[in-house]
């Protein structure tokens, strides 16, 4: 049996895509195997959304071709950094064998086949697929669930039409496509057949679900009709989505956290920037007054409704004063979490054009107070939870100590307290002791 090794970066979506690929890959006779030294077949699975993510799995192909030297390993790349590459990919790096886009990756199981079967195949350094597919968000459906699973991604859509002009996403995933409802709510039954309890929807803009597709019934979106449709399936307890997009985010989406009691009270809604200047520049079609009052009114449907964002500091022309807006902004609203990046120029996309591009120091002090007010801020939301008892859905053993087990309450919140084995993939009731910037630690109580 061929040994498969895949290693994936990036986002959650390249980790639900992963998954499908292990399990069709399954399906079709190969072995999964962590041990990259042991494998006949070596997949990365590539982001590009900033220069870091290319630079890392670069970093480890150049590392794995020495193996491929000594073993005839076949290596193949896949995924967003395959997409925007393609061919040039292989022209720069030689040993790449195949070289696969986001729209292929269930062929991927072809090629192989074709390859370890078929004397007469094509070489597998001359297969550059990244063309784009009709109905590729539909291929990617298969699970390889791990056991005692609970919590787990449903992809619902593809690609995306906005331009935000620092973002190389646009390129890498293709214009949005959406999979159907009933394929979708097919789906989360029979996860929660399987014992999943928990899902997490994802879309690049996760609440344009359906748009100017499906139709808009009784002023509710085709997303918020979703979030509906899920909400009375049995065995579901917890539904979350990531990443919604501030325009769109209508008041029938906000009205759900008041309504829907299986929808968990957090969202992560992506900022970028507090300056209007700037959004403008970025592309991003909302202002801060229009963002501060969808925080506003979630606030007004669950007032401690968790909160996080994305912010990207150093964008082209980004002033003192712009990003003392943010800084303002981000003190006001007073995130729960948040992931702060430093611009970084991807090719092909307007931003890298721009002229006035702010020195890496300057985004290395901005970033550094960005996320020292985040982590006063993460602290007090934590602190204020000292002494609550919060419903956890154990996900598994906290990475250290023997008895230490960890979960996430409905905000989100990691909690860690002393537990056993057989908890996991179970609701159970944790009192709140101690609290730290990045977790919280608790007593299991029922
Ligand atoms: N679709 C989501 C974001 C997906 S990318 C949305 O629009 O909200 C995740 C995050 O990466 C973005 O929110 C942004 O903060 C960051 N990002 C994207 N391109 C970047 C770049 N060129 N440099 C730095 N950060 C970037
Ligand atoms: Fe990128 Fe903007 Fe699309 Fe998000 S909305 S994926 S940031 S282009
Ligand atoms: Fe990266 Fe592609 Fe996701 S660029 S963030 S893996 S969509």
């Amino acid at each position: 049996m061929k040994q498969v090794f895949i290693k994936t970066y990036g986002c959650q979506m390249n980790e639900r895509d992963t998954e499908a690929l292990r399990a069709l890959l399954k399906s079709r006779g190969y072995a999964i195997n962590d041990d990259a030294h042991n494998a006949d077949v070596i997949l990365l699975n590539t982001c590009s959304i900033r220069e870091q993510a290319e630079t890392k799995a670069i970093g480890k192909l150049t590392s794995l071709l020495a193996q491929k030297k000594r073993h005839g390993t076949v290596l193949g790349i896949l995924g967003c950094m395959a997409q925007r590459q393609g061919e040039k990919l292989q022209k720069r790096i030689p040993g790449i064998d195949f070289v696969i886009g986001t729209e292929k990756l269930h062929r991927v199981a072809d090629y192989l086949d074709e390859h370890f079967t078929d004397v007469k195949a094509k070489p597998m350094s001359t297969i550059v697929d990244i063309a784009s597919e009709k109905n590729s968000q539909n291929k990617i459906s298969a699970r390889d669930l791990r056991p005692h699973q609970v919590s787990t991604f449903v992809s619902i859509m593809q690609g995306c039409n906005m331009r935000c002009t620092y973002c190389i996403v646009p390129q890498t995933r293709g214009r949005e496509r959406y999979r159907p409802m009933e394929d979708i709510l097919e789906e989360i039954q029979q996860l929660s057949a399987h014992g999943i309890k928990e899902i997490t929807l994802l879309g690049q803009i996760v609440n344009r679900y359906g748009q100017g597709e499906f139709p808009i019934i009784d002023k509710q979106s085709p997303f918020v009709q979703l979030l509906e449709k899920i909400q009375p399936l049995d065995g579901i307890e917890r539904i979350r989505f990531m990443s919604p997009h501030p325009s769109g985010f209508g008041n029938d989406l906000i009205q759900c956290f008041g309504q829907l009691s299986k929808l968990c009270p957090h969202v992560h809604l992506p900022l970028q920037s507090a300056s209007d200047r700037i959004l403008r520049a970025m592309r991003r079609p909302y202002s801060r007054d229009q963002f501060r009052q969808i925080i506003l009114r979630l606030r007004e449907q669950i007032p401690d409704i968790a909160l996080s964002t994305d912010i990207i500091v150093g964008f082209p022309s980004e002033t003192e004063d712009d990003f003392n807006a943010t800084l303002e902004f981000f003190e006001e609203i007073s995130f729960d979490m948040a992931f702060i990046f430093q611009y970084s120029p991807r090719d092909g996309t307007p931003a890298a054009l721009y002229e006035e591009q702010i020195p890496e120091n300057t985004k290395a002090e901005r970033q550094q107070k960005l996320l020292q007010l985040l982590e006063q801020h993460s602290h007090r939301h934590n602190q204020k939870l000292i002494g609550t008892t919060q419903s956890i859905l154990v996900e598994g053993k906290a990475r250290y100590g023997d008895t230490k087990f960890w979960g996430r309450n409905p905000g989100f919140h990691k909690i860690i307290f002393d537990g056993e084995e057989d908890l996991v993939g179970r609701f159970i009731s944790v009192k709140i002791e101690r609290a730290s910037t990045t977790a919280l630690l608790g007593k299991r109580i029922s």
